[in-house]
C-alpha cells in the first residue's frame, strides 16, 4: 500500500521531471515582517516571490511545507481536518499557465497516482460583480472530460482582506462507497484534495483589485487528504503516520471514543509539531495558539477520567512526529514543556473551581459572568464550561 512518504516522492518527482526546483519549505513559522502567526498554506513562503521578486531558483518549484490551520478547529475529528497539515505545491512564477497546470494535475492524478477520473469533479469561479467567470479553467476541464461545477466566493482564493488573490480551480475526489453522485457543494463525500490557484490580482485596501504585472500559479495539495483517499481509508487518521497515535492512544488511555482519539491525535501531534519549531506556551500570539492547543487536549482527556495525565505518554510519539517534520528538537525538551504546561493548568484549574463555587455562578452563566470570569480570574470559556461538566452544572 503506497506510503506517505512515497506520495511526497512521485508529486515532487513529477514537477521536478517538467522542469521544476525543490524548494527547502519547512517551518511554520513565517519570516519576520509577516503579518500572519502560523504558515497556513505552501504558498505563504513565497509570497513575495509570487508578487513579482526573482525566485534565484527559478520560475517552476515545487516542494513541501508544514501548514496550521485553526479556523476549521471545531471540525477536528471528522474525517478530513487536520490543525496542523502537510501541504504539496507547484508553483509558477510567471511562467506557464492555468491550463497547463490543470493539464499536468490531471495526468499526476490520473496517471501518477492511478485515480479513475470518474471519481474526479472539479470546481471553478463562475463570476461575480468583479471578475469575469474563468472560462479559460472551465474549457480545460471539459476538453480533459471532467464534470464542472461553478461557483463564486469558494472559487475565490485570497491570502486575507487584503493582498494576492485570484480565481482557483479545485479537484475534489469521491470518497462514497456508492457510485459518484451530486457536485462538490451538495454531497461531502466529494473531497478537495487539490486547489489551482490563478493568482492575477491585488486587492487594495478599498476592495479594488489591481492586475499584476506577471500573473502566476500556485497549487496546494493536501498530503494526508490524499493518501487518506489513495489507501482507501475511511480518515485521514487511518493513514500512516497517525498509525503510532491511533495504536497508542487507547492502550494507555481506556477507553477513548472514536472522536476524543482524532481530536486527541491530532491536538498532541499538532502541539508537538509547534513545539519543534521552537514556539512556546504563552498567552497570547503564537504560544497562546500552541496553548489553548494543549488545553483543549487536557479538557478532552480528563473528561472521562481526571486522573488522566500527559506523563503517560510514550516519548517515542515525539520522536516519530519530530522526525516526520524533520524538526531537530530533542523529543524530552517537548516532553518536558508539555509537562509544565499541564501543570499551569492544573493551578489553574484549582483556582478556576474555588472562584466558580462563589454563589454568584451556581445558576446558568451570562455573557458578563464569562467576560469578567476571563478578564478578571484568567478563566477562558471552553474551561469553565469544563469545570461546570466536571461540577455537573449545565
Ligand atoms: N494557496 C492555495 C490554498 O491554500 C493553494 O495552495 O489552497
Amino acid at each position: 500500500m503506497i506510503t506517505t512518504d512515497h506520495t511526497v516522492q512521485l508529486f515532487l518527482d513529477f514537477f521536478r521531471e517538467r522542469g521544476h526546483e525543490l524548494t527547502p519549505g519547512g517551518s511554520l513559522i513565517p519570516s519576520p515582517g509577516d503579518p500572519v502567526l502560523f504558515t497556513t498554506s505552501g504558498m505563504h513562503p513565497l509570497t513575495p516571490y509570487l508578487e513579482g521578486r526573482p525566485h534565484p531558483l527559478g520560475r517552476r518549484l515545487t516542494g513541501r511545507q508544514r501548514c496550521l490551520r485553526t479556523t476549521d478547529l471545531d471540525e477536528v475529528g471528522d474525517d478530513t481536518h487536520l490543525t496542523v497539515f502537510e501541504m504539496l505545491g507547484s508553483w509558477s512564477l510567471g511562467d506557464y499557465g492555468g491550463s497547463q497546470s490543470l493539464r499536468w494535475g490531471f495526468e499526476l492524478l490520473r496517471d501518477g497516482f492511478g485515480i479513475d477520473p470518474g471519481r474526479m469533479h472539479v470546481t471553478v469561479f463562475g463570476g461575480d460583480e468583479q471578475v469575469e467567470p474563468d472560462h479559460e479553467s472551465w474549457r480545460t476541464w471539459e476538453e480533459l472530460g471532467l464534470p464542472v461545477e461553478p461557483t463564486t466566493e469558494e472559487n475565490w482564493w485570497s491570502n486575507g482582506p487584503t493582498g494576492l488573490c485570484g480565481p482557483d480551480s479545485e479537484i475534489f475526489i469521491w470518497t462514497g462507497d456508492e457510485i459518484p453522485q451530486g457536485t462538490p457543494t451538495s454531497d461531502d463525500r466529494w473531497v478537495e484534495v487539490w486547489n489551482h490557484v490563478m493568482m492575477r490580482y491585488t486587492r487594495h485596501p478599498d476592495g479594488t483589485l489591481e492586475p499584476l504585472h506577471r500573473p502566476c500559479i500556485d497549487t496546494g495539495l493536501g498530503l494526508e487528504r490524499l493518501v487518506r483517499i489513495l489507501r482507501n481509508t475511511q480518515s485521514v487518521y487511518d493513514i500512516d503516520v497517525f498509525q503510532p497515535w491511533i495504536t497508542t492512544l487507547p492502550r494507555i488511555w481506556d477507553p477513548l471514543d472514536e472522536r476524543s482519539l482524532r481530536l486527541l491525535s491530532d491536538h498532541l501531534r499538532s502541539s508537538i509539531v509547534i513545539l519543534g519549531d521552537r514556539v512556546t506556551p504563552s498567552p497570547s500570539g503564537r504560544g497562546y495558539v500552541l496553548r489553548r492547543l494543549i488545553r483543549r487536549t487536557l479538557t478532552t482527556l480528563r473528561r472521562d477520567d481526571p486522573t488522566r495525565t500527559l506523563s503517560d505518554l510514550p516519548i517515542e510519539l515525539m520522536e516519530h512526529t519530530l522526525e516526520h517534520f524533520r524538526q531537530s528538537v530533542d523529543p524530552h525538551e517537548v516532553r518536558t514543556v508539555l509537562l509544565d504546561e499541564e501543570r499551569k493548568f492544573d493551578l489553574l484549574l484549582q483556582r478556576g473551581r474555588k472562584v466558580l463555587s462563589r454563589s454568584r455562578f451556581t445558576g446558568p452563566l451570562t455573557e458578563d459572568d464569562y467576560h469578567y470570569l476571563h478578564d478578571t480570574h484568567g478563566l477562558p470559556r471552553d474551561l469553565v464550561v469544563y469545570l461546570n461538566t466536571e461540577a455537573g452544572v449545565s
